[in-house]
């Protein structure tokens, strides 16, 4: 079974079909606008659930555009999808953190982690539930944790944080700018540089820096690709960014982005924006630290 559609609002969005069975959606690039109807919905099997799933023609999922000059570029609503399958795994995410194999290089991101941001104002993006706000707040001088989803900061807030130095506040990583003067000397993020289509890194670490003093000190953590631990790659595309087909608790499969960069990739995405880089590899997990210097 295979559907798809696109309709023009202020502006053309594409979106994509999935049934719970994880049967996968037509290509946009086929599609001439169609008007959105019950008919289009009846073509699904009544048993089967529909997960709609918007995203503009610059979309992270890479396809959707047939204006090639619009393919992956980044703009601060065009990660939608990610957004929406985040919202409904918020309480069911933290699940990811307790797996036996990984607790050793868990317990190492969190002392690196915890030791480099000691007495620091540290501005974190995409913080999600707030596994990693708990364990900087430790020891830095104050947090700024924000997240574009309500869904996993109400998670975050009930974990009963020091709100003398934590804040959580509703925020888009894709747009930071008005956050300039807040004072970070240091920034965050868990989990987040593997959902960026490769094009929009740049410009994204651009955003981030600019909200933060010249100099702080940065830090990513995320995913290392393992074979037989990692959800196994479905799609590449031909920018070469990597997707996987995930399952929630409520049977409802999401097509994800998520980048598994080398060592060069994150290196030369930061040249000319970083000093000090340094990355560290676990078996599970890579740390990259820099200290942010201003776009060129
Ligand atoms: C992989 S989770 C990481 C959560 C947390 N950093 C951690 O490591 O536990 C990705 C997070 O990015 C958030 N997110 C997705 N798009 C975002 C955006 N444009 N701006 C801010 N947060 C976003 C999601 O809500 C989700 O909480």
């Amino acid at each position: 079974m295979r559907q798809s559609v696109t309709i023009r609002r202020n502006r053309t969005v594409g979106m994509r079909f999935i049934s719970s069975r994880g049967v996968e959606a037509g290509s946009l690039r086929e599609m001439t606008a169609f008007r959105l109807s019950r008919d289009l919905f009846s073509l699904f099997r009544p048993d089967s659930r529909i997960i709609l799933r918007a995203f503009l023609p610059t979309s992270w999922f890479g396809s959707s555009s047939t204006d090639p000059k619009e393919a992956n570029r980044m703009s601060p609503e065009s990660n939608q999808g990610l957004v929406e399958y985040y919202a409904r795994r918020a309480a069911e995410y933290e699940t990811i953190f307790s797996r036996p194999e990984r607790q050793e290089d868990l317990g190492i991101l969190r002392g690196w982690i915890g030791d480099a941001f000691s007495g620091m104002n540290i501005l974190e993006i995409a913080c999600g539930t707030g596994y990693w706000t708990e364990v900087i707040s430790r020891t830095a001088k104050s947090v700024l944790a924000t997240d574009v989803n309500e869904e996993t900061l109400a998670i975050a807030r009930s974990k009963g944080m020091n709100s003398a130095k934590v804040r959580f506040q509703k925020e888009n990583a894709l747009s930071l700018l008005h956050l300039v003067n807040q004072r970070f000397n240091a920034g965050f993020a868990g989990f987040w540089w593997s959902h960026l289509p490769m094009r929009g890194v740049r410009d994204f670490l651009n955003g981030f820096h600019s909200a933060l003093q010249p100099g702080a000190l940065v830090c990513f953590i995320d995913n290392r690709f393992v074979e037989g631990s990692s959800t196994p790659i479905s799609r590449r595309d031909s920018e070469g960014n990597t997707f996987q087909m995930r399952r929630l608790s409520d049977g409802s499969v999401h097509e994800v982005l998520k980048n598994f960069p080398d060592e060069g990739r994150l290196r030369s995405s930061l040249s000319g924006l970083a000093t000090e880089l340094e990355v560290r590899w676990l078996r599970y997990y890579w740390l990259l630290s820099y200290r942010a210097c201003d776009a060129a």
